[in-house]
């Protein structure tokens, strides 16, 4: 039987994106998007859409009530940078979204939960490179600590209540249909829009500042694979460590030079350096490909060569290229 999907938070990066996917693989009367307000028309124009306030137990329950849901994406979230201006909202929304769809779980409305954590869980004491699945996690932000204590409250809602709750640690993801909001590793996304549009980007991290990210389809694939499989399989009910690549904005700055060669790169590090500085440098993934078969398919050139194509779509008119 098909799974009757809520995704809250479908206007954001993520969200956004495993909306169109959901929608192809199990039909679009079958998947609600929803988010706080209508930000995204092509998620909104495109099939069920609901206002819903993750913040709210009443606002979710209407619309699982209202739909028979059985299965809930909660993408919904503030992220690093923007949790660091804002430290109340951010564990506010991180948290309480996160409990409500739990305990609705709990009480076997929802039969499955899939909840995103990060890299932001690890800290400046957890080992940087090849970053271990069980490893020390202090984390400096208040985006990580939410994301590490739902880790904790995932697990304790699985062994406590058997909550089938799913969830993976994303590290940056690298995408072009929706702009990310508010994270630390924003510019690995920015920096392709500005080389299409300007020919140059002023990064806000330093030049050798190496983090894990990986290619949107991967993450979508990620989230869709640990969803669908048995039970059984999932063998770690906190969060699992993910991984594609890890890169530098040097590095990026590279691979677009060898598309534009006169694109210009300079480095204006802010208050993001400090976030970035406390999270792994590379990933230790291992658990996730041994226990549910993960396996990435991007690399940096391919994510390179497919940003530049489609945001030069995107920003150009037809007639321009031809000329
Ligand atoms: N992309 C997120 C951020 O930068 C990390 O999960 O906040």
């Amino acid at each position: 039987m098909k799974p009757k999907i809520l995704i809250i938070g479908a206007c954001g990066q993520i969200g956004s994106e495993l909306t169109f996917k959901l929608r192809e693989m199990y039909g679009s009367s079958n998947v609600i998007a929803s988010d706080i307000s209508y930000s995204n028309l092509g998620v909104v124009n495109t099939g069920i859409f609901e206002v819903v306030d993750a913040r709210s137990y009443s606002s979710i329950k209407i619309c699982v009530d209202k739909y028979q849901i059985d299965t809930i994406y909660l993408m919904a979230a503030m992220l690093s940078a923007t949790g660091e201006k804002y430290p109340m909202k951010a564990w506010d929304l991180n948290m309480e979204s996160l409990f409500h769809v739990l305990n609705l779980a709990k009480s076997n409305v929802i039969k499955k939960v899939f909840w995103p954590s990060s890299i932001a869980v690890f800290g400046p004491t957890t080992p940087v490179e090849s970053t271990p699945q069980y490893t020390i996690m202090e984390p400096s932000t208040v985006y990580g600590i939410t994301k590490q204590v739902g880790e904790r409250w995932c697990e304790y809602y699985f062994n406590k209540y058997g909550v089938d709750v799913r969830s993976l640690r994303y590290p940056g993801i690298i995408s072009w249909k929706t702009m990310p909001g508010g994270g630390t590793t924003d510019y690995a996304v920015e920096i392709y829009h500005k080389a299409v549009t300007d020919g140059a980007y002023e990064c806000f991290l330093s030049e050798n500042t190496k983090l894990p990210m990986m290619y949107m389809n991967d993450a979508i694939k990620a989230t869709v694979d640990i969803m669908e499989a048995p039970a059984e399989a999932i063998k770690v009910r906190s969060s699992y460590n993910l991984a594609a690549m890890s890169f530098t904005p040097k590095e990026v700055a590279q691979t677009i030079q060898e598309i534009y060669p006169d694109f210009k790169m300079s480095y204006s590090p802010d208050f993001r350096q400090a976030i970035a500085d406390s999270w792994p440098r590379s990933i230790d993934d291992t658990k996730a490909r041994a226990d549910w078969g993960w396996h990435h398919e991007f690399e940096l050139q391919d994510i390179t060569r497919e940003m530049l194509f489609q945001l030069d779509k995107k920003y150009h008119s037809p007639l321009k290229k031809s000329n």
